[in-house]
């Protein structure tokens, strides 16, 4: 039977997420590069690095700590100092100024998180004292077994969550579009939803209910802050990276999807897996009500193809976008994808980060 041609078009319309109006539907995924300069401050770099693929439908940025003790991999950026947010305000003004928007991403590491890569008075907190058990890279001694963390007590849980709720006014006091709370991959937020890490007999531990509520007070407290038609949110159900594990997390991620569903958030953003046993875009489906930008290992092809089924709303791609900054141009005009330098991927410099070409014109 002959196939029918996948109508690529979709790709290059606009596109309404929440207040994020979109002018294809080409998101670029977040993306650590470990590049941030002195006080854990973005630099005129970033500015480069995110101007040049600014013609993407939406940018999220890297992910971002909320305060010193959200900070778990060296040379990550920071959003809540002044140094950080004039960084940031230089990446606002190079996306704006060739038509783009950018949201940052908030990411508290938690527990994923060794000493040698933060100051030496932040600490290492998590909703249980229990070490992942997992390594973690450091400029000063290579790999390292990741640290132990400190249980958060009831009152501190409340202070993280304002820590995200000043982190969201920052990135729109620095010119950025929005953020997205980094919910998977293991850190802060997908500790507290998942039943290995989260051993707590407060009201943020114990069944899904107790769970998921750290997620939404985190999301009630951005949306309050700035709108929740600019607040996005990241998961992956069912992800075990970093050493998490949740028992059911059909429960648990079918729960928080009905209660953020009631949100009115800008959108949500899935790590799309298939296990043996669940699929959590399935999952999705059944359970969230908003819009949805698909990730993980999209073709142009298929991500075309996940918009004309109505599987998503918009669709992101991460590596791709690291080594062709003009990706959109080159979907469009069906020019080959080129590569990365995976050596380059977080060291510092320019190298490897800003200088990917674009496509030569006329091709
Ligand atoms: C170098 C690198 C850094 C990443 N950093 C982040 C991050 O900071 N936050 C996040 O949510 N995902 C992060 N991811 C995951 C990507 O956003 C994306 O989900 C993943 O690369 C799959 O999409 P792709 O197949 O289009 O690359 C990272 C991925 C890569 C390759």
């Amino acid at each position: 039977m002959p196939q029918t041609p996948i109508d690529m078009d979709r790709l290059f319309e606009p596109v309404e997420l929440g207040a994020l109006k979109l002018r294809n539907h080409i998101v670029m995924s977040p993306m650590t590069r470990s590049r941030a300069g002195s006080g854990d401050a973005p630099t005129d770099l970033h500015a480069e690095y995110y101007g040049q693929r600014a013609s993407a439908g939406l940018i999220v940025t890297e992910g971002s700590q909320p305060s010193p003790a959200g900070k778990g991999y060296c040379r990550m950026p920071g959003i809540y100092s002044p140094e950080q947010m004039s960084g940031w305000r230089k990446v606002a003004d190079a996306v704006h100024r060739e038509g783009g928007l950018v949201v940052a991403q908030i990411m508290h590491c938690g527990r994923i998180a060794s000493r040698l890569n933060k100051d030496d008075d932040s600490e290492i907190v998590a909703p249980s004292a229990v070490r992942a058990n997992a390594k973690i890279f450091t400029d000063t001694a290579g790999l390292v077994d990741i640290d132990e963390p400190r249980a958060l007590s009831t009152e501190e849980v409340s202070d993280v969550v304002d820590e995200y709720r000043r982190a969201a006014l920052n990135a729109r006091e620095a010119g950025l579009d929005g953020v997205e709370l980094h919910a998977s991959s293991g850190y802060l937020p997908m500790q507290f939803l998942s039943s290995n890490t989260n051993l707590r007999t407060d009201r943020y531990g114990g069944g899904a209910a107790n769970r998921i509520r750290f997620v939404i007070e985190v999301l009630e407290a951005m949306g309050g802050a700035i709108g929740f038609d600019r607040v996005g949110l990241r998961i992956c159900p069912g992800l075990d990276y970093n050493d998490i594990h949740d028992a059911d997390p059909a429960e648990t991620y079918g729960l928080l999807l009905d209660e953020a569903s009631r949100l009115g958030l800008a959108y949500l953003h899935l790590v799309h897996r298939a296990f043996p046993d669940f699929d959590n875009l399935d999952l999705v489906k059944t359970h969230w009500t908003g819009k949805l930008i698909l990730n993980n290992e999209l073709t142009p092809e298929s991500a075309a193809a996940a918009l004309a089924a109505g599987d998503a709303d918009a669709v992101s791609f991460g590596r791709a976008f690291i080594g062709n900054p003009d990706l959109v141009a080159r979907i469009r005009n069906g020019i080959e994808l080129a590569g990365y330098d995976r050596s380059r991927v977080y060291t510092p410099g320019p190298e490897g980060y800003t200088d990917y070409p674009n496509a030569p014109t006329g091709q």
